[in-house]
């Protein structure tokens, strides 16, 4: 079989990630303090991650949805502040959020290489990995999935279809991506009930009118359709609720069809280039337990605020190699029986309170943050139980870890 090389193609071995739990949080108190959590959000390269998981998780994981830079040698800011709404530009500002810069192709596929074969280890053998590029870069992909998976594991090239502005005047305009999808074996899990959708109403029309319309085939009108594998989701944009002012973030719409149809209530599922954290947060809406990560801060920050709207607790771990600077700022704090309300001249985004902190593992018993596009953070919580030795962390709109210690 033709294969993919390049002068310095290679899979040598990283070091383990130096993984520490950070932090467990429960959202909305639910779980608080007893249960373990199965899920974890990880801060870190990948790379390292991953490796440090093999132990523990090696042929495991249901599915891998892997969503990397795309090799487009671009820089991709995220919008921060007290409001994205760009009808108010004094509310929000542009900062760092990850570049997608390269030497060259070859230095592209030395950084997705190694991680397409990590990914391939921690499948369980039923499991299916959904690999989402575009035209820079998914031709390669796919000869490298072909050489790790097999050819004829490629269960499906799908093409996501979207609309939106552009400044292209020599070429059609590039509205799709591409997302190879490989199984681990030929056993894999494809729940097609759970993505059916109605047919269109021309269709319905149709048979209505003759039931010979389909050269004898009548489909089955009222359990619908199996999608094809071209998706049209609108990209998230400005005015979508579920905009998090994270770059490139993918719709829900998009995740939640990728995990109905490749995943089970109870599997665990990995996004190891998690960004705003779509995949995490729908795969925890849909009972599926996860590991995510991501090399950013930010990412990571803000793939918590929406996890904080589920109900399955997780625990934070840090690479130790990731160095994460915390300030200490003025906090007016009035504990009252279960409530605590704090009182700040700092915008914050997001903040938490453990109310028995014991020095270590941050126990996080209920949040607040700030809703997209509003100002107003509520600066009460109360908690399920009388604190003891509350601690409180947050992070401010321009995303500062900030503590407050009694
Ligand atoms: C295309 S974005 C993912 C967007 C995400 N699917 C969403 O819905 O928001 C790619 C992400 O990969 C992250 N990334 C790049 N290199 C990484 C690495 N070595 N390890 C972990 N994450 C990495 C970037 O920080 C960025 O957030």
């Amino acid at each position: 079989m033709p294969q993919l090389t390049w002068p310095t193609k290679n899979i040598q071995p990283v070091l383990p990630a130096d993984l520490k739990t950070t932090a467990t949080i429960f959202p909305g108190g639910h779980g608080y303090p007893n249960s373990q959590p199965e899920s974890h959000l990880f801060l870190g390269d990948n790379e390292p991650i991953m490796t440090a998981l093999l132990p523990d998780y090696e042929g495991r994981l249901g599915l891998i949805y892997a969503d990397p830079p795309f090799l487009t040698n671009k820089k991709y800011p995220v919008r921060i502040g007290r409001g994205e709404d760009s009808r108010n530009p004094q509310d929000w500002q542009l900062t760092d959020g990850y570049a997608d810069h390269w030497t060259g192709i070859e230095a592209y596929l030395d950084f997705l290489y190694p991680r397409l074969v990590l990914m391939y280890r921690l499948l369980a053998p039923n499991g299916t990995l959904y690999l989402h590029l575009d035209w820079h870069a998914d031709a390669y992909a796919r000869i490298l999935l072909d050489e790790l998976f097999g050819r004829d594991r490629l269960l499906n090239e799908l093409v996501w279809v979207y609309h939106g502005p552009s400044p292209i005047r020599r070429a059609f305009n590039r509205k799709h991506d591409t997302i190879l999808v490989y199984t681990k074996g030929a056993d894999y899990t494809f729940n097609t009930d759970a993505v059916r959708e109605p047919y269109n109403p021309n269709t319905v029309k149709t048979f209505a009118a003759s039931p010979k319309a389909g050269f004898g085939k009548v489909p089955d009108l009222e359990r619908g359709k199996v999608p094809e594998d071209w998706w049209y989701f609108p990209v998230v944009a400005r005015m979508h609720k579920e905009r998090t002012g994270y770059p490139t973030q993918k719709p829900e719409g998009l995740i939640k069809r990728i995990l109905l149809a490749s995943s089970n209530p109870g599997d665990i599922v990995a996004d190891f280039f998690c960004g705003s954290g779509t995949f995490p947060a729908m795969a925890a809406n849909l009972g599926r337990k996860f590991l995510a990560s991501d090399v950013t801060w930010r990412a990571v920050h803000t793939t918590r605020t929406r996890l904080i709207e589920e109900k399955s607790p997780f625990a934070m771990v840090y690479d130790a190699v990731t160095s994460s600077e915390v300030d200490s700022i003025p906090l007016k704090v009035d504990i009252s029986g279960r409530s605590v309300t704090i009182e700040t001249t700092v915008d914050l985004d997001y903040w938490e309170i453990d109310p028995d902190y014991d020095g270590d593992i941050f126990q996080s018993a209920a949040q607040a943050r700030r809703p997209n596009r509003s100002a107003h953070i509520p600066l009460t919580l109360t908690l399920n139980d009388f604190p003891k030795r509350a601690h409180i962390r947050g992070v401010t709109v321009t995303g500062k870890p900030i503590e407050w210690k009694k």
